[in-house]
């Protein structure tokens, strides 16, 4: 059985993941690939209730250290649970957020290092590498506004609160975004980067072009 495609989706909060996902899924279910579709933090019971401790505005303070094991301990929850089965089913595992994310919002945004979080994913994670990551960085300002205006949506609805990321300060975003844009830069084959302000339907194009692209090369030769 040839081992299944690995593809995440990176981006700031408001970056729009959540409707390419969507998107995408349904683009492979058409074709009868059938995703196994997960995020982080969560996606698994144990993650579930670490992402209700990371992201609850009440968890505070939570000191950056314990911000990052708990995204890892998620993470490895996860890669046990459903990523790998996945994987070694030879079907495609389609994940919101990963590694990228620790480096970008702990590594970048929280200021403690690529390397740091590197290392714990080579400890953790086995070094599991996408095939393929998906990276939205649309201008930090829309980003944000779309990000709290959905927030503030999601709270006035169902009384669920996720905000405690939406409270840092812009600067904390600035480094997230510069972080994320300086993993493009040093992994350009398996990070395709999808910038700038683009329509919903610009952005769904280019990445699927990208995963056809993947596709075809992970298809074995007939
Ligand atoms: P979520 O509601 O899933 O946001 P989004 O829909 O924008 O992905 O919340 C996830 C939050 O957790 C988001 O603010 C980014 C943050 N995060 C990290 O800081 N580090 C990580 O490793 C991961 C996976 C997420």
């Amino acid at each position: 059985m040839p081992r299944g495609l690995f593809i995440t989706i990176e981006g700031l909060d408001g970056s729009g993941k959540t409707t390419q996902i969507k998107r995408l899924a349904a683009w492979m279910q058409k074709r009868g690939l059938d995703p196994v579709i997960t995020r982080q933090p969560g996606g698994t019971a144990t993650g579930d209730r670490i992402r209700a401790l990371l992201l609850d505005s009440g968890s505070t303070p939570l000191a950056p250290t314990t911000e990052m094991a708990l995204m890892f301990a998620d993470r490895a929850q996860a890669i046990a649970e459903v990523i790998e089965p996945a994987l070694a089913a030879g079907r495609i595992a389609l994940c919101d957020r990963f590694t990228d994310s620790t480096e970008a919002y702990q590594g970048g945004g929280r200021q403690l290092g690529s390397e740091r979080v590197l290392d714990l994913h080579r400890l953790i994670c086995g070094d599991l590498q996408p095939d393929l990551t998906l990276l939205l960085l649309p201008s930090l300002e829309s980003s944000l506004a779309r990000a709290r205006n959905r927030n503030e949506r999601t709270t006035a609805q169902t009384g669920q609160d996720e905000n405690r990321f939406e409270q840092e300060q812009g600067e904390f975003f600035k480094r997230v975004w510069a972080k994320y844009r300086e993993i493009a830069r040093r992994e350009p084959s398996r990070v395709v980067l999808i910038e700038g302000n683009l329509s919903i339907d610009e952005v769904y194009e280019q990445i699927v072009e990208a995963v056809s692209e993947r596709l075809v090369a992970n298809s074995p030769a007939r």
